[in-house]
């Protein structure tokens, strides 16, 4: 088994790693991002992918990877994890479906609340124990559903009618323009900028580059989340006016397991 993944501040990385330890003890795992991704699909037939729910769908990039490289799917049992900061209906689902198309078959779905990656508005900012907190409980639900899949009674969280229902109706009708396309509402406040070029090396998308000593934006943002959350001087922001307060799931696990 291996896992595959997409994150932008670490959570859905973080869970499947912690998913695939309590599993096998290890956690063989690549990001969509590395190169040796897809010979590694390739080679597998047991996946487990983990993603960050985005308006209850997929990021662009997300959608891309698995479209791009359609012909990787058939006949590969997908367990799903989608991680989100309040609700999804179906998150899993969402990529469940897709994969279907191309052949996969869906062994389960797990859900899990983390801390939101969304740090420019203030209204979804929880405190440091929250946010703790939901990780202690994001713990015990992988473990739990660990033992599941073991016994063979895998979750099968989002993957149903009625989360399709509440994924569609609850966010997609409303919000699906906003994952329909590559974002370009990336703004870099030239003033704060110092030009240290994290944000540039950070970028999955290499939607940002350094031009006179500043950082700039194209227009091929997946919102991922993790400039914002990672520049120094806060000079980023994406969706929100004013960065609130920046973290990564390294503010939030705990040391011991
Ligand atoms: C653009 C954007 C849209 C999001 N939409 C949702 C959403 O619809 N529902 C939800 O519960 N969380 C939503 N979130 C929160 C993330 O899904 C959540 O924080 C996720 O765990 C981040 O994972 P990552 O650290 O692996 O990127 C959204 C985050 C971003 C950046
Ligand atoms: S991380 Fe921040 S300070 Fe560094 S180049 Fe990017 S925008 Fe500028
Ligand atoms: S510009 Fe920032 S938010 Fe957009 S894809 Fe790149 S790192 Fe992610």
């Amino acid at each position: 088994m291996i896992g595959i993944y997409f994150s932008g501040t670490g959570n859905s990385r973080w869970a499947l790693e912690f998913f695939l330890q309590e599993y096998e003890g290890r956690s063989r795992m690549y990001s969509i991002e590395d190169e040796d991704a897809l010979k590694e699909i390739e080679k597998q037939k047991e996946i487990v992918f983990s993603y960050p729910v985005q308006y209850s769908n997929l990021p662009k990039m997300v959608r891309d990877f698995i479209v791009c490289h359609k012909n990787l799917w058939k006949g590969k049992h997908i367990f799903i994890i989608a991680t989100m900061g309040m609700f999804s209906g179906d998150g899993t689902g969402v990529m469940g479906r897709l994969l279907e198309k191309y052949g996969a078959k869906i062994t389960g779905g797990l859900h899990l609340r983390m801390p939101d990656s969304i740090c420019d508005e203030k209204a979804l900012k929880k405190s440091l124990e929250e946010n703790k907190k939901l990780v202690a409980d994001a713990e015990k639900k992988i473990k739990n559903a660990v033992k599941n899949v073991k016994s063979g009674n895998p979750p099968k969280e989002g993957l149903g009618f009625w989360s399709h229902l509440a994924g569609l109706l609850g966010q997609r009708l409303w919000f699906s323009r906003m994952t329909a396309g590559y974002s370009d509402k990336v703004k870099i406040d030239g003033q704060k900028c110092i030009g240290c070029g994290k944000c540039v090396k950070l970028c999955p998308m290499n939607n940002l580059e350094l031009q006179d000593g500043n950082a700039v934006a194209k227009n091929q943002c997946t919102m991922c989340y993790r400039c914002v959350n990672h520049c120094p001087v806060q000079a980023i922001t994406l969706l929100g006016k004013n960065v609130v307060k920046q973290g990564t799931i390294e503010d939030y696990i705990k040391g011991d397991r």
